[in-house]
């Protein structure tokens, strides 16, 4: 089998694609060989040495994938050898040909689904989602997003607008028309200092009631857009872009009542199977749209330099 591996911590350099043996499942366990291996964000920040979950190296990253049972280990009840399965990998494993998951964990996915279309809403999609419940966002909600063209971002603004929101997506310039095709009602480019006055233009008196941020900059020019009562979630981190809470700010927070708190998928495991299952019922009546990009896994690399020279759109698949 192949798969990627870091040697160390460090730039997209340090990923090479190697060989071994393909591993035979234990008890309770399926060997799956992988049809896409999603490519997230994060997978950016752990070959940095940023993310906790996998605080060492050599590892394989990937937090997801999907693909076809090939084998099932003792004791394994409900799969069989052929059955489509994706499955969430958090600690790394997913960039590979072949892969060892526990059945337990193991999501079954419709036959007919394109298996980078599962693997886009796994980590990213669910994210999207249940960030969204979080943050109870309900229609007539001015729902401020940013990198709308990305991963999540591209999901959120779909999933938001069939909320019934009113949705302004932040963005780099060139990728304002797939934000717009998605159903944003604005896009802003959140580059260019000064930006918050263009949303402030389009939301007006209602302000933002919901501020969903990947980017993890307390001090950002969003602050003052949020409306009495607004939620502001932070559910990433961008290297280089992070400010603490001005000071000032504090009486804005106090003075709005406003909420300002995190997300993690990891704490909210027990909401997966619901949401991945409205997930994939949405992908299958077509009402949500994955824009993907593929790449073959020896290309993991060139795929991580397009990730953090934010050329990216949508959802990064490898195929092995
Ligand atoms: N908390 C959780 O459980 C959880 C789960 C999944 C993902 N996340 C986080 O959610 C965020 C989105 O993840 P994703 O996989 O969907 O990635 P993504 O948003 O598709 O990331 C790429 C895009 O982010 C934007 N961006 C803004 N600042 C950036 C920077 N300094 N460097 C690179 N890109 C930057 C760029 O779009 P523009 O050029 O348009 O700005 C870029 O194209 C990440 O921070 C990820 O770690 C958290």
């Amino acid at each position: 089998m192949k798969y990627v591996e870091a040697s160390q911590f460090g730039g997209p350099e340090v990923l090479a694609v190697k060989e071994k043996q393909t591993p035979e499942p234990g008890e309770g366990m399926l060997l799956v060989e992988v049809q896409a291996a999603g490519i997230n964000y994060t997978d950016v920040m752990a070959r940095k040495g940023f993310y906790p979950a996998i605080p060492k190296a050599p590892f394989t990253p990937g937090l997801e994938f999907a693909g076809v049972v090939r084998e099932v280990g003792k004791g394994v009840e409900g799969f069989k050898t052929g059955d489509t399965v994706a499955a969430i990998t958090a600690m790394g494993g997913g960039y590979a040909s072949h892969l060892l998951t526990p059945a337990a964990t193991a999501i079954p996915f419709p036959k007919h689904l394109d298996p980078a279309l599962a693997a886009g809403v796994l980590v990213q999609g669910l994210t999207a989602y249940l960030v969204l419940d979080q943050a109870q966002v309900k229609s007539g909600d001015a729902v401020l997003i940013t990198a709308a063209a990305g991963g999540v971002g591209s999901l959120a603004v779909q999933l938001a607008k069939a909320r019934g929101a009113k949705v302004i997506g932040l963005a780099s310039e060139s990728k304002f028309h797939l934000v717009k095709s998605l159903g944003a009602d604005h896009v802003i480019d959140y580059g260019k200092a000064g930006w918050a006055a263009n949303a402030s233009e389009v939301t007006g008196s209602q302000g933002v009631q919901v501020f969903l941020d990947s980017i993890g900059d307390l001090a950002s020019e969003a602050f003052p857009l949020l409306s009495q009562f607004g939620r502001w979630i932070v559910y990433g981190i961008r290297a280089g872009k992070q400010n603490a809470l001005p000071a000032g700010e504090l009486s804005g927070l106090i003075g709005k009542n406003l909420s300002l708190s995190g997300f993690n998928l990891g704490a909210n495991l027990q909401l997966v199977p619901h949401a991945l299952q409205e997930l994939f019922k949405s992908l299958i009546d077509g009402s949500l749209k994955v824009e993907v990009s593929k790449y073959p896994l020896a290309d993991a690399r060139i795929a991580h330099i397009a990730f953090e020279e934010r050329k990216t759109t949508g959802k990064l698949v490898l195929v092995p």
